[in-house]
């Protein structure tokens, strides 16, 4: 029997406190019915980057309102409900914490079955809850906490084949901002600072180039540019609007030819799976830069596979993909019982040894 599955979901791994709900007929493609999400940049905006105890508390105070927010807004109520899906890690652990204890809570109240997702799962998933697309597909996950290339094999089967060992992009983009005094969060900033930028006045490194495979490291970038910036300040006695979309832009480009030539060996490793329909997708925040999205989409025209970048909103975190990846596991026939644990870290493929750093969201998956 074709069956109908509608799945709620709560994501609280950082610093974005979200309900979704996800309905899904078997064989046919996903809607989202409803996507709550509220934001904690202001409560962070003081301390120069996310207080887990501060996030910790507002999720807590928020995730009740999100639930009620979400189902009203796909007009249901909890008897419509499926399953309860929430983030169960990696993160923050108060975080974290918070959402299992209410998801956990509505469970018991309600008899509802309860499903802990992988909240990198939920952003590896999202290009099959957007565009439908058929396993195996490539998953470049570019975020402020997380960056690494995977296999997508199954809804819980995931190869990975690099990643960071130190920052994120993101958070080489937040630090970079914060050096040059732009506003957080620091993408965007620096994305628009670039524009006006020449690339080649200033030379930063391109790390790990120099090294085999896809493992990357985005650390020695700040650096290079706190060493670029301060050099000019010793020399002019301060920056100008110029020197400083000239280190944005020099800083993004090192990371676009970074990510662009380290994408080119993934799909190379990707491609020895002959799949049928090759398509690498990419996801968290930084898959908004254009030039970064740009950059990748030639690397997949040069390769011949297809390329795909949910919408923004679907990008940064949002329980629409937590309760669509519920949904797979459920429908799979996965449960969780009352005592499904928080986990700070909890890498998706089990058998890769952990790689090192820990970045804004913990230790790195
Ligand atoms: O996925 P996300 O919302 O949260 C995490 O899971 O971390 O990603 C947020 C990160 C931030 O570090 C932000 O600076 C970065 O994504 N970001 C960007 C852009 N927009 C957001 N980085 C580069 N260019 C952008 N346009
Ligand atoms: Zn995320």
């Amino acid at each position: 029997m074709v069956q109908t599955l509608t799945v709620l979901g709560l994501e609280s791994s950082c610093d974005d406190t979200a309900a979704a709900v996800v309905r899904q007929t078997e064989g046919a493609g996903a809607e989202i019915l409803s996507s709550v999400v509220h934001g904690q940049t202001d409560l962070h905006s003081a301390y120069g980057g996310v207080v887990p105890e501060i996030a910790a508390r507002a999720h807590a105070e928020k995730l009740d309102t999100c639930v009620i927010q979400a189902l009203e807004a796909a007009r249901l109520e909890l008897r419509d409900i499926d399953a309860i899906a929430v983030t169960a890690g990696p993160g923050l652990i108060g975080g974290v914490l918070s959402g299992v204890m209410c998801a956990k809570g509505l469970s018991a109240a309600t008899g509802l079955p309860l499903i802990g997702v992988n909240h990198l799962a939920g952003h590896a998933l999202t290009p099959r809850l957007t565009d439908g697309i058929s396993f195996p597909y490539l998953m470049l996950l570019v975020s402020g906490g997380h960056c690494q290339y995977l296999i997508a094999h199954g809804p819980e089967r995931f190869t990975r084949l690099g990643g960071t060992i130190d920052d994120a992009p993101g958070e080489a983009f937040d630090k970079t901002a914060r050096l040059l005094g732009l506003r957080q969060p620091g993408g965007p900033s620096v994305e628009a600072e670039a524009r006006a930028g020449d690339p080649k006045r200033f030379r930063f490194p391109r790390p790990l180039l120099d090294r085999p495979g896809c493992d990357l490291s985005f650390s020695g970038l700040k650096t290079a540019l706190m060493r670029m910036r301060d050099q000019i300040v010793a020399e002019k006695g301060g920056l100008t609007r110029q020197d400083r979309a000239d280190l944005c832009a020099g800083f993004q480009q090192a990371i676009v030819d970074t990510l662009a030539e380290k994408t080119r060996r993934a799909i190379d490793l990707y491609l020895d799976l002959n799949p049928s329909v090759p398509v690498i997708a990419v996801a968290g925040g930084v898959a908004a830069n254009s030039a970064i999205r740009s950059a990748l989409e030639t690397v997949c025209a040069e390769k011949g596979t297809q390329f795909t970048a949910p919408p923004l909103p679907l990008c940064t975190d949002n329980a629409a993909m937590i309760a669509y990846a519920g949904l797979e596991r459920f429908r799979n026939g996965s449960r969780d019982g009352l005592d499904l644990t928080a986990r700070p870290r909890w890498p998706l493929d089990q058998r890769s040894p952990a790689m090192l750093g820990s970045g804004k969201k913990g230790a790195k998956a």
